[in-house]
């Protein structure tokens, strides 16, 4: 069930990364930069929240009036940080909850990364307790539905015994020492995230805590656009205990379980959540008819590098050599760019799941690897292809046009493609080209003819059962067809 589940899970990402890659390139994917989005939402919502806090009024009498005064007498500065708050806050949750589900989908949550993975829990055990404690800050109909739902449900736990609801029954029980606690819960607890987050990161080698600066900016701008097109608003005016709540905008991304507390009994509420949080807390230790190996580490010798590396079970490449400080060339670090191929010698390796075009088959069947992705599976011998950055950054794409479709076999097919008038390919042997087909995927084919023949390429394909590309050529491409590719690629 887990396995399908990943399985699933899997391929909805592969899918959606290809698609980001074709359309902002594998450096600005965001499904990339997940844990790093979600750190820099971290700091829009603390450089909002102080300035919030600048102008907020911890009094029950006065926290309310001094909200909508913030919301409203100074919309352009505090009106639009509040908002920007709001929707940061929202976005950190949906970016942290996707890390956490690419990092499940991938299975990089065993072995050693128990560590990433149960500081994670805790962490959106934090970024929850955090966000629910802001909702109850401007109080009003919202805070006041927030705060008496949480504190309901609080109180069905042994140690509190309902006490806690006691200070909520009048209006004259919530007073300023509450509202003081609230606020500095809430932002305690932000400063513990601050905290974890930054713990959460430490085994992690030269893990990126900051995506790259066009994410910030439209990110930003994003928030921006949001705070101005749909301001964030109090609800219902103040909240009055001695009238009850009914009509509210709701939250979904952090009081999705709030109509439970009204639907379930509490107790059911409360063991869902203790329930699913121990489950994912103990997912690096279940056993998932996972093939176990037997050994621990291997030994992984860099071509002139002077020390073989120790590399764990599960661990990939990269990480290894970043881990002992040896300089090897990445950018994506999600097999998405192809900068960290490198050749395996001797051994083998588990590939583990890339973009095609990364590691195109063709290239993949002459020994290579990408680093970011592939794990060992013995003792190994590699050496890092250096120059794969170079040809996959400055490819060039061509529209090509057949000119000759020769069957050499059953399932065999030479294709000849002229060149738009005037353009030259320079390539050398053994280089190849990616077709691009309609969605960005790209399918790799190695270069047949001579280098000299700069104005066509030649390729030999072969059929592949079920291939989309290849059958497409096989039953429906025609003489006069023309067809979009790139290159030349690959190290000559
Ligand atoms: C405030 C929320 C979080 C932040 C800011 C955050 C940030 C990060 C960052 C920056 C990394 C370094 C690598 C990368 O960017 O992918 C990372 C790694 C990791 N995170 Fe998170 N994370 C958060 C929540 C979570 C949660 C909820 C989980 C899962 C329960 C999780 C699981 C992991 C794992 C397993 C790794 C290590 C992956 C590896 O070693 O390859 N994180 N996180
Ligand atoms: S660093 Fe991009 S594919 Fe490995």
């Amino acid at each position: 069930m887990i396995r399908r589940l990943q399985a699933t899970l899997q391929w909805l990402f592969m899918r959606a990364e290809a698609l980001f890659n074709a359309a902002f390139g594998d450096r600005l994917n965001p499904l990339y930069h997940l844990g790093a989005i979600s750190f820099f939402l971290f700091w829009i919502i603390a450089a909002s929240g102080l300035y919030l806090y600048a102008f907020f009024e911890t009094g029950v009498a006065d926290a309310h009036a001094s909200v909508e005064a913030i919301t409203h007498h100074q919309w352009f500065a505090g009106g639009i940080l509040r908002s920007v708050h709001r929707y940061a806050s929202d976005a950190m949750v949906f970016t942290m909850l996707l890390h956490m589900l690419r990092y499940f989908a991938f299975d990089r949550f065993r072995g050693f990364r128990w560590f990433s993975w149960l500081t994670g829990v805790v962490l959106i055990w934090l970024v929850y307790v955090s966000g629910i404690s802001g909702y109850m800050l401007p109080w009003d109909k919202l805070a006041q539905f927030v705060i008496v739902a949480t504190f309901e449900w609080l109180d069905w736990l042994p140690g509190f015994g309902g006490t806690l609801m006691r200070n909520f029954i009048y209006p004259s029980s919530v007073n300023d020492r509450f509202f003081s606690l609230l606020t500095f819960m809430h932002i305690g607890i932000s400063l513990l995230v601050l905290l974890l987050m930054w713990i959460h990161v430490q085994r992690v080698p030269k893990a990126k805590t900051a995506p790259p600066q066009p994410i910030r900016v439209s990110l930003l701008l994003t928030l921006i656009g949001l705070a101005l097109v749909q301001p964030t608003l109090s609800q219902g005016g103040a909240a009055n205990l001695s009238i009850a709540v009914t009509d509210l905008n709701f939250d979904w991304f952090y009081l999705l379980l709030f109509p439970l507390f009204y639907a379930w009994p509490l107790g059911q509420v409360w063991a869902l959540v203790l329930g699913t949080s121990a489950l994912v807390a103990a997912l690096p230790w279940l056993p998932l008819r996972l093939r176990r190996e037997r050994k621990q580490e291997f030994r992984v010798t860099i071509l002139g590098e002077p020390q073989p590396l120790t590399v764990r079970v599960g661990e990939t490449l990269l990480d290894a050599g970043l881990r002992n400080g040896v300089e090897l060339p990445y950018e994506c670090r999600n097999g998405g760019c192809g900068v960290c191929r490198c050749t395996v010698l001797h051994g083998r390796v588990n590939h583990r799941l890339y973009q095609r075009n990364a590691l195109p088959d063709a290239i993949r069947e002459q020994g290579k690897a990408l680093m970011c992705c592939a794990t060992p599976l013995s003792d190994l011998e590699i050496e890092v292809d250096r120059d794969a950055a170079r040809p996959v950054r400055s490819v060039r794409q061509y529209l090509g046009r057949v000119e000759h479709i020769d069957r050499l076999g059953a399932d065999l097919i030479r294709l000849r493609l002229s060149l738009p008038t005037g353009e030259t390919i320079e390539f050398a042997a053994g280089q190849y080209i990616n077709f691009v087909l309609e969605d960005g995927q790209r399918r790799a084919f190695t270069l047949a003819n001579p280098p000299h023949e700069k104005e066509q390429i030649e390729l030999q394909m072969h059929w592949i059962p079920n291939g989309r590309f290849t059958t497409f050529v096989f039953t429906r491409l025609q003489v006069g067809d023309t067809l979009r590719f790139e290159g030349p690629l690959g190290v000559p």
